[in-house]
């Protein structure tokens, strides 16, 4: 078992992972009876992840009143609609002030959820139980919580700390390799802003990692949630550092935009979009090719792209790129934000990248 500490003022709270946690009815039942204080339980799923682990869940809260509801799986289904078929199942159910709501499934059910937690009565506890890698190092520490809007993703939300994040990478068996590998380039990402001995590590277990090893993920599952909320502590309203957590993610955005959903899982952009700044960063932070070979290396040991596809170059062109990014040609003096890397480690955000050398970088991987 391995257990974080998130510290925010007033709310701080334990991140616990422990390897085949949901299996052992025993240990579940202590770690959240310790953080359940009334009798009333809501348990929000999905109808891929219920199936699979909702009666472990329910077997280890068998003394309470617990309820649950199961929402369509998938991105569409992060809504406000969905949001008010929630608040309908816990006014219906009659949930009080005291109810915690657990919220069991991938970043979608965590930030829909979160979001509930958030407003519902103003505010009830809320445990997180990720079963996907992206919400396991990623999208359950923070306490950003959100539906999407029709004219943007995530543009309704609050700002919302659990009470404790139950992570079980035993339940990453039955995630799809796809869904599996978009998780890694998260890690992989931590590694070059913040821990170079992680992205070490990384390179050394690649196939513990492909093999979903359990020592091996605990270890990287805790180190990827200190590293988000150390970053995320020391700027808990995303003012500056926090900025560093988005590496990889301008360019990797705009390939998501340019592709349409459905084409690239978001990690898997962010996996192109880490070597597209890799190159940028050699070119104006003076990052070594070596580091720039390494980082492509250990994206593709892990069964990443990292360049795009002959399908993806036919919309994905150099000036599409600098369109989707906000640096079009009518922004005569185009100045973006860039999060680049001197080496692994050392990051800093820039706002002085000259456009020329981002069309550089594009022309080279477009
Ligand atoms: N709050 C944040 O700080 C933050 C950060 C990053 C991403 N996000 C959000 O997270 C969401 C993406 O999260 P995600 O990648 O987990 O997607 P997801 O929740 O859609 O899960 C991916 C797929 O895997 C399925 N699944 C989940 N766990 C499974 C398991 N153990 N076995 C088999 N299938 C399983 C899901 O049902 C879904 O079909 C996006 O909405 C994004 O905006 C939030
Ligand atoms: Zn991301």
């Amino acid at each position: 078992m391995q257990e974080l500490i998130v510290e925010i003022p007033q709310r701080s709270y334990p991140i616990v992972v422990v390897d085949g946690l949901l299996a052992d009815a025993q240990a579940l039942r202590a770690q959240l009876r310790s953080r359940i204080h009334g009798n009333q339980v809501a348990i929000v799923t999905n109808d891929v992840v219920g199936p699979l682990y909702l009666e472990q869940v329910m077997v280890a809260l068998d003394d309470l009143q617990v309820d649950v509801m199961h929402m369509r799986d998938g991105e569409a289904a992060k809504n406000l609609a969905t949001y008010e078929q929630v608040m309908d199942f816990l006014l219906g159910a009659r949930h009080n002030r005291s109810t915690c709501l657990i919220a069991l499934g991938g970043g979608v059910v965590g930030d829909l959820c979160g979001f509930v937690a958030a407003t519902f009565l103003r505010g009830v506890d809320l445990i997180q139980i990720p079963t996907t890698l992206l919400a396991q190092v990623d999208s359950s520490v923070g306490g950003k919580t959100a539906v999407n809007h029709p004219l943007g993703k995530n543009m309704i939300g609050a700002f919302y700390q659990p009470v404790a994040v139950f992570a079980d990478p035993a339940t990453l068996s039955t995630l799809p390799p796809r869904e599996y590998a978009a998780g890694l380039a998260e890690v992989v990402k931590y590694g070059v802003i913040e821990d170079p001995e992680l992205f070490v590590f990384l390179e050394e277990h690649c196939d513990a990692l492909l093999a979903k090893d359990g020592a091996v993920l605990s270890q990287v599952i805790v180190r990827c949630c200190a590293i988000k909320a150390e970053v995320v502590s020391a700027d808990e309203r995303e003012s500056g550092r926090r900025a560093i957590l988005n590496f990889g993610h301008t360019f990797g955005h705009a390939i998501e935009t340019l592709c349409g959903y459905g084409q690239w899982l978001h990690g898997e952009a962010v996996a192109i979009g880490m070597v597209m700044a890799a190159h940028l960063s050699a070119q104006v932070a003076g990052l070594n090719s070596d580091s720039v070979s390494r980082l492509i290396g250990l994206l593709s040991k892990l069964e990443l792209p990292t360049e795009l596809d002959q399908r993806s170059l036919e919309v994905v062109t150099v000036d599409a790129m600098m369109d989707a990014m906000g640096l079009d040609k009518k922004v005569v003096d185009g100045r973006l934000r860039f999060i680049v890397a001197s080496e692994f480690g050392e990051v800093a955000v820039r706002d002085d990248v000259d456009g020329a050398a981002v069309r550089d970088v594009l022309r080279q991987c477009c």
